[in-house]
């Protein structure tokens, strides 16, 4: 019998593994961070140095690069994130940052001069806030920043079209939106024995997901990198946007 899929109210976030994600994951700069941070940066070029007051990233995790991409343009970056076990690896990385995410923010800066020299400097405007996404107040945000979030925290593809919902409303009216998903992830292991949910997605959803949510909507995608572990994903999907004048 198929058992019903699992809610992000299912799942105990303070326990996830952030040393084995880490290690899996951001320790080393991969080709496809290299990707998504081309790609975002290309989005972060077409904003003026602080032309956004507030910019959140939504469902933080211990990812920094998102971070020190979205102070290029922002005057205070909001990492949301709901796990005890992120907010406090952010935090003590927002105080002194591992020496392993260097190499990440010299491809930021190479790629968007706009930035400090410094990735200290980079993360002076960030501020890590313990919440839900889904709590968050409409139309706080000026830029909003997703990755790895909607289709990673839940099994039921109606539950990630809400969080797609609540991360477009997240910003004001004409506000703009940068996102990466996996793409066709099922639920996924970290680590020796964790497992955590997904939904599988791929271009054509995440198309269908956001068309009627946004305008300026481009979606592209890059293979799957075969020097990260193999989630049974493959690639990613990226995303660009802006949300129209009235109700989302
Ligand atoms: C797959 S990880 C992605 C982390 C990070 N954004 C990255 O780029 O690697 C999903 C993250 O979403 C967080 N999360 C899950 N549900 C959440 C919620 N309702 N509100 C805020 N964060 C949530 C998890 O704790 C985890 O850090």
């Amino acid at each position: 019998m198929r058992r019903p899929p699992t809610r992000n109210d299912d799942v105990d976030w303070d326990s996830w593994p952030v040393q084995d994600y880490l290690a899996e994951n951001y320790r080393d700069l991969h080709p496809s961070d290299a990707a998504v941070i081309a790609h975002h940066s290309a989005f972060y070029r077409r904003a003026a140095p602080g032309s956004a007051a507030r910019s959140v990233e939504f469902g933080a995790g211990p990812n920094l690069y998102p971070l020190m991409l979205a102070a290029a343009a922002s005057r205070r970056v909001d990492a949301v994130e709901a796990s005890a076990a992120g907010v406090t690896y952010l935090t003590r990385q927002l105080d002194r940052a591992d020496t392993s995410w260097e190499p990440f923010y010299s491809l930021c800066r190479e790629l968007n001069p706009q930035l400090p020299p410094a990735l200290a400097e980079a993360l002076s405007v960030v501020r890590v806030v313990h919440a839900d996404v889904r709590g968050l107040t409409p139309g706080t945000y000026d830029l909003a920043s997703m990755n790895f979030v909607a289709e990673g925290v839940t099994e039921d593809f109606t539950e990630l079209r809400k969080f797609c919902g609540h991360f477009v409303r997240s910003v004001r009216p004409g506000g703009r939106l940068v996102a990466a998903f996996m793409e066709n992830m099922p639920t996924y292991r970290i680590g020796p024995a964790s497992r955590w949910p997904s939904c599988p997605v791929n271009p054509a959803l995440v198309t269908e997901v956001f068309t009627p949510l946004t305008e300026q909507l481009a979606v592209t995608r890059i293979d799957a990198d075969p020097s990260l572990p193999d989630y049974g994903d493959t690639g990613m999907v990226l995303l660009t946007a802006v949300r129209p004048p009235g109700p989302a």
